[in-house]
């Protein structure tokens, strides 16, 4: 059984999927064990509540140094013993030290085709906003391995969504999700519990 910590800092709606796709028998061998946010207002964390999970808030407001939060943060995730950590629209810096700690364990899903459209910077709106100014006529979704730069491990999956004429920033956000986001990151959750993913893990 996977163990998997979800980390959210929003709405949640992949953590949703997760949860739905665990429901439905779409990801097998799976359990999530936490979902931690840095964020007590985010309703992730409602989402989880309503589905029985342990959840946890650490925020790095609550500390005078960012180190401090960080290792409030890794002791939370290590209390879980997780075999995966999964970044579900989560907006904190994941420090070295989880990353050295966790090697190709933390999954995260990046609302572009990468290497379009990420970095420092291209996160939530803005990703989509960059796609429209580009004009380019297809974005999508990935989902990659976290290493120490951003949006820059190997990536695991990816799907493609067209972009229509005269869309708006949100209505891109909203059909990269629906159609890209809350499919390829179950997905690969599914595969990462079945054995599916380990060659391009290691980026084979
Ligand atoms: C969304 O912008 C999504 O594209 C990105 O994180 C944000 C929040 O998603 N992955 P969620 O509803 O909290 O999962």
């Amino acid at each position: 059984m996977l163990r998997v910590v979800v980390c959210v800092s929003g709405g949640g709606t992949n953590l949703q999927a997760i949860i739905d796709g665990i429901h439905n028998g779409q990801i097998r061998n799976t359990e999530i064990v936490k979902v931690i946010s840095n964020n007590a207002s985010a309703y992730g964390l409602e989402r989880a509540k309503q589905n029985g999970i342990s959840t946890a808030c650490v925020s790095p407001k609550s500390y005078q140094v960012r180190t401090e939060f960080y290792k409030a943060f890794l002791e939370i995730v290590d209390e879980a013993e997780p075999d995966l950590i999964v970044l579900a629209g989560f907006l904190v810096t994941i420090p070295a030290e989880m990353i050295q700690k966790y090697p190709n364990k933390i999954i995260n899903i990046h609302p572009s085709l990468i290497p379009s459209f990420c970095g420092v910077g291209y996160y939530g709106l803005k990703v989509h906003e960059a796609a429209l100014k580009r004009g380019v006529q297809y974005t999508g979704a990935t989902v990659h391995i976290v290493d120490e730069g951003t949006d820059t491990g190997p990536i695991l999956l990816q799907k493609p969504v067209e972009v229509k004429s005269g869309d708006t920033p949100e209505q891109l956000q909203k059909r990269v999700m629906e159609q890209a986001e809350w499919v390829i990151l179950p997905q690969a959750i599914n595969m990462i519990a079945n054995g599916e993913l380990d060659d391009r893990i290691k980026g084979e």
